[in-house]
C-alpha cells in the first residue's frame, strides 16, 4: 500500500474512533438529562394530583374522579392519567388510554402491594412511554395507585438528531483532514522526493529530461539530505575518477604508446586532418650573439613535452617569437620549418610590443595567474594595466589562430597553458566548429585561493569555451569543477566531468603529461651509445666526487631549490662521512629574471651555494656546483647518467618532467630519484624516495638512504619507475588528448 493510502487508512480509523466515543458519551450525556427532567417533571406533576385525587378515592366519587383526571391529563406530552384500584383494574382514566394499557396493570399491582412508586419506559402502540406509578394513601389504608404516561419518543428522536450530527461531523473532519493531509504530503514529502528522485538520475546519468540542467531541490524540510545526497554522489563520482586514474597507471607494458603508435594512430583519428598547437613559449628560439645567430630549445616542460609529438604530427605550433634574431629567419608569413636539422612541422610566431610582453607575460601570467596557482606563499600581483595587455594578447593569438587554421574542416586546437585561458573562448566564437582542447600545464588551487583574482569570471568563462580541458592530474580537474560551482552558474556532471554553460559542454579530465622514453620504438632509436666519462665530465666543472647528484630546473621558486640547498647543508652536518665525497650539480637555467621575485631568487640561490661551499669545501673538492646557465638537453642528458640520484624539491608543481626524464635517461637502472610529495609526478612514480620539501631533516635523511642503499633495491625502485614511464611516454599523453578531442561530437552530428 503507497504512504498515502495508508496515512488516509490510519486517519479514518482514528477519527471515527473519536467521533463514535464522543458520540455515545453525548448520547448517555444527553439521554440521562432528558430522563432525569422528565421524571422531575412527572413527579412534581404527580404530587399535586394525588392531593387531589386521594380524597375523591376516598370519598367514592368515581364521576368526580374522572372528570379530574381528563382535565389533568390533557398537558403537553403527558399521554394521559389512570386511577387503578387495589386489584390494579382502572378505577378512572384519560379517555385515549383506558384501551391500550392492560388490566390488571403489573406496574400498579407492584407498586401497590410494595408501597412504593414504580416507574419505567413501556411501549403503548410503538410509541416509547414513560410511566410514573404511585401508591394513594388514605386515612388507614392504601386505596389504590395512580400512573401517569408521559410521551418518551421524543428523547430517541433528540438522540438519533445527536446520532446524525455526530455522522455529519466525522464525514466533515476525515474530509478535511484527509485533504490538508494529502497536499501536506504531497508539498513537503512526495513532491521533494520526487524532485530529489529526478534531480539524483540525473546526477547519475548526466542526462537531463527538459534538456535544461535542474537544479537541485533547496530549502524544503528535506534540504539537509539533499546536501548529504550531493556530497555522496560527488564523493562517489571523485573515487571512481581516482579509481580510473590509478587503473590508467598499471595498464600493461603491451599498451605502450610509441611514436610510431601515435603516428600511425593520429593517421586513423585524424584523416589527414592537421594538429594546431598554440603556447606562448616557442619551441625553437634564434639568438643572435655578435654576428653569429643560434638556435635554442628553451627550458620548460611544455616545450621538452610537446615537441616530440609535433615532429610526427606535421602540425602548426603557434607562440611569441621571443628570441632577438627570431624575426630574422621567418619567413614574408611569420612562419619557418623546425627542427633546423630535421625539419618537421611548421612553427607559426606571434610578435608582441615591450608593453604587451611586460603587461601580459611579466605582469598578468607570471606575476598573477602562476604564483595564483602554486601554492608557494608567494603573493599574487593583479594590475589593471596587466590584465588589458593580457586580454589584447590573447587577441593578437586568435588572429594568428584564425590564419593558420583559415581552410581547414574542424580543425583541432591544442591550446597550452595559463597565458592563454582567454584563448579558448576567442576562437570559438569565431570557429565554432574547431575542436579546442587547452591544457593547463600548472596546478589548479582550491576555490578560495583563486577567489583572490579580480578577472576569476572572464577567466573561467575564457577557459570554457574550449571542448576540454586536461590537468595532469585528478585533483586539479576537482579543484577547477568546485572552483566553477562556486563562481559561475553552470551545470556540473560529476559523474562525467563536465561543465554545462549556455548549451556548451566542456570536458575535465587528467592527462598525465610525459616524455619521450627513447630506444622503445624505431622512430625514435636509441641516439645514445656511449654512457659518458664520469671522471672527464667531473673534471669538466672542476670537482671529484665518489657520489654524485643532480637538479635541473628553471630557477623559479616554485622548485624549491633554496630549500634543497639547506638540506644538502643539514645532510653534511648529520652525515660528515660524506664530506669529501658527495657533490651535487645543479643545472639551473635562469628564468624570468625581469620579475623582481626571481631576480632575487637567483641572488638567494647564489648566496646559500657560496655560503655552504664555504663552510664545507677543500681543496679538491665542494659540495655544489652551481651551472647557472641554459642547458641543451645532451648536456643535462650527460648528467643525469653519470648521477647517483637526482633531486625534484618542488614546493608546488604540475607534473614535473625532469623526475621523468631522469628515470628515462636511466638505462643502467641504478640512480634515485628523490621527489617532491607535491610535484604531480609524485603520484606515478612511487618508487621515488617521496619527500616534504619543507622539511629539512627529512631530505637530509633521504640523501643518505639514496646514497646508502642497496644496489638491488635501487635497480628495483629504477625497474619499477622506468616500466610507469614507458607505458605513459607523450605519445600516450598525445594520443588521449587527440583521441578525446577528434571523438567529440560537434553540435551538427548531434543536431
Ligand atoms: C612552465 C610553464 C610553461 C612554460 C615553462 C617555462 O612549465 O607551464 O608554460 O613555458 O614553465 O617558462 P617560460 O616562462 O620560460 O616559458
Amino acid at each position: 500500500m503507497k504512504i498515502t493510502k495508508r496515512l488516509i487508512v490510519a486517519l479514518t480509523i482514528v477519527i471515527a474512533a473519536v467521533t463514535v466515543l464522543f458520540a455515545l458519551y453525548q448520547v448517555h450525556e444527553e439521554k440521562q438529562r432528558l430522563i432525569g427532567e422528565l421524571e422531575r417533571r412527572t413527579l412534581i406533576l404527580a404530587d399535586s394530583l394525588q392531593e387531589s385525587v386521594a380524597p375523591l378515592m376516598q370519598s367514592d366519587s368515581p364521576a368526580k374522579l374522572n372528570r379530574l383526571v381528563v382535565r389533568f391529563g390533557n398537558r403537553e406530552r403527558l399521554r394521559g392519567v389512570v386511577v387503578f384500584d387495589r386489584q390494579g383494574t382502572i378505577l378512572a382514566s384519560t379517555p385515549e388510554l383506558r384501551q391500550k394499557i392492560p388490566q390488571p396493570f403489573p406496574e400498579a399491582v407492584r407498586s401497590f402491594l410494595e408501597n412504593r412508586a414504580e416507574s419505567g419506559f413501556i411501549n403503548i402502540e410503538g410509541s416509547r412511554t414513560y410511566v410514573y406509578v404511585l401508591p394513594l394513601a388514605g386515612e388507614e389504608a392504601l386505596l389504590g395507585t395512580m400512573a401517569l404516561f408521559h410521551d418518551a419518543s421524543y428523547i430517541d428522536v433528540r438522540l438519533m438528531e445527536i446520532g446524525k450530527h455526530n455522522l455529519l461531523r466525522f464525514l466533515a473532519h476525515t474530509l478535511l483532514i484527509v485533504l490538508i493531509t494529502l497536499i501536506v504530503v504531497r508539498w513537503s514529502i512526495t513532491g521533494p522526493i520526487a524532485q530529489i528522485a529526478a534531480w539524483m538520475r540525473e546526477q547519475r546519468t548526466g542526462k537531463s529530461r527538459t534538456g535544461q540542467p535542474m537544479i537541485a531541490p533547496r530549502g524544503d524540510v528535506l534540504a539537509p539530505l539533499v546536501s548529504e545526497v550531493a556530497h555522496l554522489a560527488k564523493s562517489l563520482a571523485l573515487a571512481r575518477a581516482k579509481a580510473d586514474e590509478k587503473a590508467v597507471m598499471r595498464l600493461p607494458s603491451d599498451s605502450s604508446w610509441t611514436a610510431q603508435r601515435l603516428k600511425d594512430h593520429m593517421q586513423e583519428e585524424l584523416g589527414g586532418r592537421k594538429l594546431f598547437v598554440v603556447s606562448n613559449r616557442e619551441p625553437y628560439l634564434h639568438l643572435r650573439e655578435g654576428s653569429v645567430v643560434r638556435c635554442i630549445i628553451p627550458a620548460g616542460g611544455l616545450v621538452t613535452a610537446l615537441d616530440p609529438v609535433m615532429r610526427i604530427s606535421d602540425g602548426t605550433w603557434i607562440a611569441h617569437g621571443s628570441g632577438n634574431a627570431d624575426r630574422d629567419t621567418v619567413d614574408a608569413r611569420d612562419r619557418l620549418r623546425v627542427p633546423p636539422e630535421n625539419p618537421s612541422y611548421t612553427l607559426r610566431r606571434v610578435w608582441f610590443t615591450k608593453e604587451e610582453e611586460e603587461g601580459y607575460y611579466y605582469g598578468f601570467s607570471n606575476e598573477g595567474m602562476w604564483p595564483l596557482c602554486h601554492i608557494t606563499h608567494t603573493r599574487p600581483l593583479f594590475r589593471l594595466e596587466d590584465w588589458i595587455e593580457y586580454q589584447k594578447v590573447n587577441e593578437k593569438f586568435t588572429e594568428a589562430v584564425l590564419q593558420e587554421i583559415d581552410g581547414e574542416e574542424s580543425p583541432l586546437v591544442l591550446i597550452q597553458d595559463y597565458h592563454l585561458a582567454l584563448l579558448p573562448l576567442l576562437v570559438k566564437k569565431r570557429r565554432p566548429d574547431a575542436k579546442v582542447a587547452l591544457f593547463w600545464h600548472i596546478p589548479w588551487p582550491n576555490p578560495e585561493s583563486f577567489g583572490i583574482c579580480p578577472w576569476q569570471q572572464e577567466i573561467l568563462l575564457g577557459m570554457l569555451g574550449a571542448d576540454i580541458i586536461g590537468f595532469h592530474i585528478q585533483f586539479h580537474c576537482n579543484n577547477f569543477l568546485d572552483t566553477v560551482d562556486r563562481f559561475l552558474e553552470s551545470k556540473i556532471d560529476w559523474e562525467q566531468f563536465s561543465v554545462s554553460r549556455g548549451g556548451h559542454t566542456t570536458l575535465v579530465k587528467p592527462f598525465p603529461i610525459s616524455v619521450r622514453f627513447d630506444g622503445i620504438d624505431p622512430l625514435e632509436p636509441k641516439e645514445r651509445v656511449h654512457t659518458p666519462d664520469r671522471a672527464e665530465l667531473l673534471a669538466g666543472i672542476g670537482v671529484q666526487a665518489k657520489y654524485l647528484g643532480v637538479g635541473v630546473d628553471r630557477i623559479d621558486y616554485t622548485k624549491g631549490i633554496p630549500e634543497r640547498f639547506r638540506a644538502i647543508e643539514r645532510f653534511l652536518e648529520k652525515y660528515p662521512e660524506f664530506i669529501g665525497s658527495f657533490t651535487f650539480v645543479e643545472l639551473g637555467a635562469p628564468s624570468r629574471t625581469h620579475i623582481k621575485r626571481y631576480y632575487d631568487l637567483l641572488a638567494e640561490v647564489d648566496e646559500a651555494v657560496n655560503r655552504i661551499n664555504w663552510r664545507f669545501q677543500t681543496a679538491e673538492w665542494k659540495p655544489i656546483v652551481f651551472l647557472k646557465a641554459h642547458h641543451s638537453h645532451d648536456e643535462i642528458d650527460r648528467f643525469y647518467r653519470i648521477a647517483d640520484l637526482c633531486m625534484v624539491t618542488s614546493l608546488h608543481d604540475g607534473m614535473n618532467l625532469v623526475a621523468k626524464e631522469f628515470v628515462a635517461s636511466q638505462e643502467d637502472g641504478e640512480g634515485v630519484l628523490i621527489l617532491s610529495q607535491f610535484a604531480g609526478a609524485s603520484r606515478e612514480l612511487k618508487d621515488a624516495i617521496i619527500v616534504n620539501p619543507y622539511d629539512r631533516e627529512e631530505m637530509a635523511d633521504a640523501l643518505f638512504l639514496s646514497l646508502t642503499m642497496k644496489q638491488q633495491e635501487r635497480a628495483e625502485r629504477m625497474r619499477r619507475m622506468r616500466r610507469a614511464v614507458g607505458e605513459n611516454t607523450i605519445y600516450r599523453w598525445a594520443g588521449d588528448l587527440i583521441t578525446a578531442l577528434a571523438r567529440l561530437r560537434s553540435p551538427e552530428d548531434r543536431a
